[in-house]
């Protein structure tokens, strides 16, 4: 009985629909716009990309299959739902990783997202483009260099997160999404049309189109692996805490694959967006974190209705970058939630404000503290390296191990949602015990320095 009554108190998706958009509205943020289009530009272009697809395939789809099951089975959060499957064994660890790592992404993930939500406004004052495109450069290196204004944008997309997540995120996010995701991805292809009809684009289209293998090294590889589960909000038990809350007839290996191509296809246009753009005015492609606040506002110059454009474009991007930050605030909150019994208002808040002190250091190591490093990073790139590259694996792999041979292949594959002898089935065990565990070894071993 106390079962049923559980199952009644917690919150499910409205729909399969809901669903979907929340888990790509999750998966789709900073990650596809911002970060896949400087760090490709960074490590050498389609060979690059090459790489991140063959992750995203073989590794992040059955990860994030994973997840979902682990989550739809318990209907707990990241932390209980290992405890339940497995108790008294040490499994739960994974879950706790996941949560330092959402402290950690979150922090810094606030900072970027204030970015964005200041040049909206600043799009909408006329003033971002009424800086010549040669400038653009100079005038976000003195935004970010700046120790207050980024601050006050920090603080006010924290404050609308946290608003959110105390709220509870089913009515809210469901329907944001709903709405926010197709126009993304509507101003996205405009944005690419408009790029790729420059004068001078050709170039751009073949540094993503056409790989050059020479250009690839191994720590390239490291960082396709660490951002594809960075992108597809894996290893931190952000797709367990929403699995927990998708009814038992959504088809899970669908709901994986689907979100995972969604969220492929939107970092991919947001390359085509931008480079061709980049390679027409003579930019630099492996400009780093500042591309997209460089670039594209000058490729809004060049628009007609570029203001319009570029006030939608920024605003979609907080946006988006706003569902991705609920749902990594939501994994602390439904943990502390059922381990504390807190409220969601005293979780929300408390850990909500925590996080948001955590990324004051990070936004000010990019001007004022910038001559602080650790291990030769500022501390936004330390925070960054630290969770994307050591603690995202660590819990991709232990998610891996757990349903790949902890649970049992059986159980796996009932959980997962596969039939007997299913083919599909077959794989997806056979990546969770071999390729996905082995790689991400292989990246934990690299990223710590150990090979
Ligand atoms: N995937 C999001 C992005 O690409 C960010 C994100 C949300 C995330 N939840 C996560 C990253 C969980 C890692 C883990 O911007």
């Amino acid at each position: 009985m106390s079962q049923g009554l559980e199952q009644q108190a917690r919150e499910q998706w409205k729909s399969r629909t809901g669903f979907m958009l929340a888990a790509m509205g999750s998966a789709i943020g900073l990650g596809n716009i911002w970060k896949f289009p400087y760090i490709t530009g960074e490590y050498g272009g389609s060979a690059f990309i090459i790489v991140y697809l063959i992750c995203i395939a073989l590794i992040g789809v059955p990860v994030m299959l994973a997840e979902f099951a682990v989550g739809r089975k318990t209907q707990k959060d990241a932390v209980g739902s290992f405890q339940e499957l497995t108790p008294g064994k040490p499994w739960f660890v994974t879950g706790l990783f996941g949560v330092m790592a959402a402290f950690l992404i979150l922090s810094f993930y606030g900072v970027v997202a204030g970015w964005a939500l200041s040049y909206t406004t600043k799009a909408m004052s006329g003033d971002l483009l009424a800086v010549p495109g040669e400038q653009m450069a100079d005038h976000f290196g003195g935004f970010i260099g700046n120790a207050l204004s980024p601050l006050l944008w920090q603080t006010l997309f924290m404050a609308i997160v946290i608003i959110v997540v105390v709220r509870g995120i089913k009515e809210g996010i469901e329907k944001w999404n709903k709405i926010l995701m197709p126009t993304l991805g509507v101003l996205l292809v405009i944005l690419v049309i408009r790029s790729v009809t420059l004068p001078g684009a050709g170039e751009g289209i073949a540094f993503l189109f056409s790989p050059d293998f020479s250009a690839l090294s191994g720590e390239a590889v490291l960082v396709a692996l660490g951002h594809a589960f960075f992108s597809l909000s894996l290893g931190m038990g952000t797709m367990i805490t929403y699995g927990s809350y998708v009814p038992k007839n959504v088809n899970l290996p669908t709901a994986a694959t689907g979100v995972s191509i969604a969220d492929t296809g939107f970092a991919l246009l947001a390359g085509l967006a931008i480079f061709p753009a980049v390679f027409a005015f003579g930019m630099d492609p492996a400009a780093g974190p500042g591309l997209i606040f460089i670039t594209l506002p000058a490729v809004f110059e060049l628009m007609p209705f570029g203001q319009f454009f570029a006030v939608l474009f920024f605003l979609l991007i907080s946006v988006a970058a706003l569902t991705s930050a609920i749902s990594i605030l939501e994994v602390p909150v439904a943990y502390f939630m059922r381990k504390f019994e807190w409220t969601r208002k005293k979780a929300t808040w408390i850990l909500g404000t925590i996080i948001f002190l955590f990324g004051i250091p990070s936004s000010l190591s990019l001007g004022a503290w910038g001559e602080f490093t650790i291990f030769g990073k500022v501390f936004f790139d330390a925070v960054d390296f630290l969770a994307s590259y050591i603690l995202l694996p660590l819990g991709g792999l232990c998610i891996a191990l757990f349903t790949g041979w902890a649970l049992g292949k059986q159980k796996s594959l009932e959980i997962g949602g596969f039939g007997e002898g299913s083919v599909w089935g077959k794989l997806w065990i056979f990546s969770l015990r071999f390729i996905s565990p082995v790689l991400v070894a292989l990246v934990l071993l690299y990223s710590t320095g150990i090979i």
